[in-house]
């Protein structure tokens, strides 16, 4: 089974189990919940020192950033004071209205309230960030090669790795269990794809614990 193929098929497989992956208005429900605490109860953004520092690096002296699932900002405002513009595309009205209640840059975001698929195709920066945003993503290909194609300079994926921060993809076949952690499977479709891509892993030390992310960039392909 191919990489890619793989990952549809764990997402069909887990789907039953979590159905805000495929239910638009579930997800909305929880983020409802969810986003007015979000970035106390998930502080990777400001615990990732060092992942902050290498996207950091990736961005050009004033350069345009396309944020894909930017939730309530958590990486978008650590990035946002050496950049010159920035989108992010954000489905959720409820981590929409977080990320406005939390923006304390004088920039003003662009805001595209969709699905990244369903996104505009025209869309360019020249750095395009998701991090941990990829959980409803069936036609994962798709959503890597959009990216590619939004970038001028580098595509940065964030990947939380490990429980109880992210689970992996698992699927039976045959009576075997295939399992493989989010960030593992997203460098399989990688390479699949042919992307000449990098991969950083970090320890990431969170109020509640030693945690893992990784980071995975390739370079974009969009004109000037
Ligand atoms: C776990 S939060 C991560 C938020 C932020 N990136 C961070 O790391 O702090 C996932 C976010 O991705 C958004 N999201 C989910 N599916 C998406 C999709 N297909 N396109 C764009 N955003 C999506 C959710 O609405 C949510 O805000």
């Amino acid at each position: 089974m191919g990489a890619a193929a793989f990952w549809r098929a764990a997402w069909e497989a887990s789907v039953a189990d979590n159905p805000r992956w495929e239910d638009a208005e579930a997800d909305e429900a929880f983020w409802s919940d969810y986003a007015p605490n979000y970035d106390e109860r998930s502080p990777l953004a400001a615990c990732a020192t060092d992942l902050i520092a290498d996207l950091r690096s990736l961005v050009p002296a004033d350069g345009t950033l396309l944020e894909i699932g930017s939730g309530t900002g958590a990486f978008t405002r650590l990035l946002a004071p050496s950049l010159s513009a920035i989108t992010c595309v954000e489905p959720s009205p409820a981590m929409r209205q977080a990320f406005d209640a939390a923006w304390d840059h004088p920039m003003r975001v662009e805001s595209i309230p969709t699905d990244w698929l369903a996104a505009p195709d025209g869309l360019r920066a020249d750095v395009v960030l998701c991090a941990n945003a990829l959980y409803r993503t069936v036609d994962i290909a798709a959503a890597l090669t959009k990216m590619t194609q939004a970038a001028r300079k580098s595509v940065a994926l964030v990947q939380s790795v490990g429980r109880p921060y992210t689970s992996p993809l698992k699927i039976v076949e045959n009576g075997y269990a295939w399992e493989r952690e989010r960030a593992d499977a997203l460098s399989d479709v990688l390479q699949a794809l042919g992307s000449n891509y990098e991969r950083r892993d970090y320890q990431v030390r969170r109020p509640d614990g030693e945690s893992h992310v990784t980071l995975l960039t390739w370079p974009g392909i969009a004109g000037p």
